[in-house]
């Protein structure tokens, strides 16, 4: 896992779009992975800025998003169907019949979950996924205790998360307790992955993520046996890591063999 300990929100969103932009340079049909929730707004600004000032092109991209709660459909405000194509798919040119977000409103949720994790396969597996960071170390909807083989199902939300995404809703009763979400193992399928965390509010899922053991009590932690993860935290929520010195020093000088003259 390399971790990046960035200046402020605005820096991490930057660095996390340029990864993406390189991938869709050297492959224009890449298969995304994406996320929602406040975390990624500003990666999505910048690559909507990309694409509109720089003609970054999304015209041969796939997507699959991670996770939609059971029961809202996707004209509902608070769905990630509806935060995806505001925030996101309306603003550049992807193919919508090339995007996916699991569904909220199966009649058969077992079945789509499995359509849902074979359509990753025949894509050809997601190349590059991005991630944010629950309070409590989740990663998608993949709760305290969700098996790190996890495959795409329905979970039950915990507590916390209910708690902390109840800003976005009317009133507290109005969040959803279930929801469709990419297992951790088909996360860790991902080629690459880049995991943004910001605020001090996720300072200790980030700690117990990065350097505490990998355990299934925070999932995040699985990251750790991830062969290309890249771990992005702000200041404030980069505050809790004790080797935060280290990386920042493995920023400086990035391993290298030493040239023979
Ligand atoms: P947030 O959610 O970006 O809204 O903080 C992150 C998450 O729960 O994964």
């Amino acid at each position: 896992m390399e971790v990046v300990v960035c200046r402020d929100y605005q820096e991490m969103s930057k660095s996390a779009a340029a990864m993406v932009a390189q991938l869709l340079r050297r492959k224009p049909h890449a298969v995304l992975g994406l996320a929602t929730g406040s975390t990624p707004l500003g990666l999505y600004k910048e690559l909507i800025r990309l694409h509109k000032q720089e003609g970054l092109d999304f015209s041969q991209v796939t997507s699959f998003n991670l996770d939609e709660y059971v029961g809202l459909d996707p004209q509902h405000d608070q769905s990630y169907h509806y935060f995806m194509h505001e925030n996101f798919f309306r603003h550049i040119n992807i193919n919508l019949r090339q995007v996916h977000v699991p569904s909220g409103t199966a009649k058969d949720y077992g079945a789509f979950c499995q359509w849902y994790e074979q359509r990753i396969k025949e894509c050809g597996g997601i190349d590059l996924q991005v991630l944010g960071i629950g309070s409590n170390g989740h990663i998608a909807f993949n709760e305290p205790l969700s098996s790190l083989q996890s495959r795409t199902r329905i979970k039950t939300l915990a507590r916390q998360t209910i708690e902390d995404n109840a800003r976005f809703f009317a009133r507290r009763e109005d969040v959803p307790i279930f929801a469709v979400t990419m297992g951790v193992g088909t996360i860790m399928e991902a080629r690459r992955i880049v995991l943004l965390a910001n605020g001090g509010a996720k300072a200790k899922a980030v700690a117990a993520a990065v350097e505490g053991p990998v355990s299934a009590m925070i999932t995040a932690s699985a990251l750790q046996m991830h062969p290309d993860c890249t771990f992005y935290a702000d200041d404030d929520a980069a505050a809790g890591l004790t080797m935060r010195d280290y990386y920042q020093w493995i920023q400086a000088h990035p391993p290298a063999a030493p040239t023979i003259q």
